[in-house]
């Protein structure tokens, strides 16, 4: 029995118990933390490459700004009731004077082009320090996903450079770091950026829009040079030289007697302990909040899938498997797939070959190639599998953990015959369309158009999300064989033009569609 318990625990380690397997809710942000630039880009890095950029000019650091942003949203978390953390709740108390300034609107703005229904806010803002740190030459952070969006302000308690030690130490207690870890912390974010004179015309003395004081001597390098500043007594920090009342830097960087401080003054401890304690920052998050296990770029990963009807009139599956090649040393690749039909059955021919896409995609941490394919998929499928031979060689199978990549062919949504009419209705709103072909089955009735509608909220950049469900009415019976298509009409306000939306019939969804990617015209 014992015999019997470890292997079953050493089968589940060798298995992983928490493997990734497609599809995934953390599929959005896998892809926007690792697919930075070139193929299928998302661009993150835009807003902090160099690490002294800010599209607002002179005066802003955004690598800083986000930073920054996820600190004051982190730290009112009370890690005894399991309240507050990485929640996005900053959007809510930018009113407060412990939240001064336009950092937390410029982080929001520019992470609102990755914010979705399957994205919260709060793992774009944890994501925003992986990326800020990177972009200044900082050590490499772990994502993890699932954070959720809180829909109200949380309590305050974001220290003030006018406190006391007394009350910064003990709102970080609350929030569950003790004193030599405030330190780390504390050090670690003022690393980069420095004290704006238009918020703080006091401590800088120059209340003017580009006064922007320095904490370090190289503020936009992620490195040990806040301390080393510091310890050399050469620093111009304004938290630490600057008028007497308001130079917390100074209380917290002397509140074990420079103990931690001259601990993480060499580039190497400098930059692990902030990896370990940033890391911490960034995975605070309420007790109702369950993170994802950590999200490494995927290896063999299916993108942009979509069924559709061949100009024959025939179902095709088309799509692109994107191949980590980091690893690889051969990235000369035959990318087949295997799949099942409708029945589960294997069709005669069921491979179906693929065509490099000959620009590669890549991040910080990992580069990837792209294999296109479209075929004919006559019978439906079901499942597929994938094989990557490299030219060197041997050859590997890739079945999403056992079972296959699953695809359902019940209902598709045809993006040809679906439109977004940039002309306003008698509602002041847009005309969504959307039409999906469902297989004719008894048990397959009724489906829905499932919108996602963003509302403004005032003074908040943030727009709430709600799914807006409507019935779709048949439109045609006999244009694909087996299929009856079904058209859906949505008054989408302006405000949400740039949203997602799924097509769903009975538990089967063709899900995540995007509105930008439609035509203007209706055919
Ligand atoms: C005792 C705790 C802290 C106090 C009192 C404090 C105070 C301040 C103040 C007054 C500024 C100037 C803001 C501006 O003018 O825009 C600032 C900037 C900044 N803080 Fe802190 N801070 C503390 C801890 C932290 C921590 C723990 C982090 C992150 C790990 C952090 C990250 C930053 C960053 C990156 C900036 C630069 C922002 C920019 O250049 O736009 N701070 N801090
Ligand atoms: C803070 O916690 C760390 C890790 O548990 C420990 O090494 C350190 O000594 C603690 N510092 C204080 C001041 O208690
Ligand atoms: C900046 O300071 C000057 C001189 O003290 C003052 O006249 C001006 O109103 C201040 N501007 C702002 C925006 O506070
Ligand atoms: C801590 O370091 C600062 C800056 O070098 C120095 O002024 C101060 O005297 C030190 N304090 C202690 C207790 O060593
Ligand atoms: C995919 O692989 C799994 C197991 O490795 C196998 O059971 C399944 O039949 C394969 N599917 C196809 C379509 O070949
Ligand atoms: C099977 O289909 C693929 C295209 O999907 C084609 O490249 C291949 O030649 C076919 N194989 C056979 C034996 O017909
Ligand atoms: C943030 O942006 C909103 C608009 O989305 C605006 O109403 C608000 O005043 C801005 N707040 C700050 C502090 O700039
Ligand atoms: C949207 O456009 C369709 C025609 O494509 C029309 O039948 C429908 O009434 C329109 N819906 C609204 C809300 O305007």
């Amino acid at each position: 029995m014992r015999a019997l318990e470890h292997s079953l625990v050493f089968l589940t380690f060798l298995t992983g118990l928490y493997a990734y397997t497609w599809p995934s809710n953390i599929d959005y942000l896998e892809g926007v933390m690792y697919q930075q630039a070139g193929y299928r880009r998302f661009g993150v890095i835009d807003g902090v490459t160099p690490c002294s950029f800010s599209s607002e000019g002179e005066g802003k650091q955004a690598a800083a700004e986000w930073v920054r942003t996820a600190f004051h949203d982190m730290i009112t978390h009370n890690a005894a009731d399991g309240t507050g953390g990485m929640d996005a709740s900053i959007m809510f108390e930018m009113d407060r004077p412990e939240n001064p300034g336009s950092a937390f609107n410029s982080t929001m703005n520019f992470m609102i082009n990755f914010y979705n229904i399957q994205t919260s806010m709060a793992d774009l803002f944890a994501l925003a320090v992986y990326a800020a740190v990177r972009a200044c030459g900082g050590p490499r952070l772990s994502m993890r996903g699932g954070r959720v969006d809180a829909t109200g302000p949380g309590v305050a308690g974001v220290p003030e450079p006018t406190d006391d030690l007394e009350t910064i130490v003990a709102q970080f207690a609350t929030a569950g770091f003790n004193t030599t870890e405030m330190i780390q912390m504390v050090a670690c974010g003022h690393s980069l950026g420095g004290v704006h004179g238009i918020d703080f015309p006091d401590i800088t003395g120059d209340n003017s829009s580009t006064n922007f004081v320095h904490f370090d001597s190289t503020f936009s390098s992620f490195d040990s040079a806040i301390v080393t500043d510091y310890l050399g007594g050469a620093t111009g920090n304004p938290l630490v030289v600057g008028p007497e009342g308001s130079n917390s830097d100074l209380l917290v960087f002397t509140a074990d007697g420079n103990a931690t401080m001259r601990s993480i003054s060499d580039a190497l401890s400098f930059s692990n302990t902030c990896q370990a304690i940033l890391q911490r920052m960034i995975d605070v998050v309420p007790s109702s909040v369950t993170l994802s296990a950590i999200i490494d770029s995927i290896p063999i990963k299916p993108v942009a899938i979509q069924l559709t009807f061949d100009s024959s009139g025939t179902l095709a599956f088309t799509g692109e498997i994107r191949v980590l090649i980091s690893d690889r040393d051969d990235t000369e690749l035959t990318v087949q797939l295997h799949y099942a039909d409708h029945d589960g059955d294997i069709p005669s021919n069921n491979t179906i070959s693929t065509a490099e896409i000959h620009s590669t995609g890549y991040g910080y941490d990992a580069e990837f190639k792209f294999y296109a394919f479209s075929a004919a998929v006559p019978n439906g499928i079901s499942s597929f599998n994938i094989s990557v031979a490299p030219s060197s060689g041997g050859e590997e199978t890739y079945d999403n953990g056992g079972s296959g990549y699953p695809i359902q062919d019940n209902i598709i949504f045809l993006s040809s015959h679906s439109c977004l009419v940039q002309e306003t209705d008698a509602n002041g709103n847009w005309n969504l369309t959307a039409v999906a072909a469902v297989r004719n089955d008894e048990s397959l009735t009724n489906p829905s158009f499932d919108v996602v509608v963003k509302t403004p909220r005032i003074g908040i950049p943030v727009p709430s999300l709600a799914v807006e469900s409507s019935a779709m009415e048949v439109w045609n019976t006999d244009a694909y064989k087996g299929f009856t298509l079904y058209t859906g009409h949505f008054s989408l306000p302006i405000y949400s033009w740039s949203t997602t939306f799924d097509v769903t019939v009975g538990e089967y969804s063709d899900s995540f569609k995007f509105s930008t990617a439609l035509s203007g015209t209706c055919s």
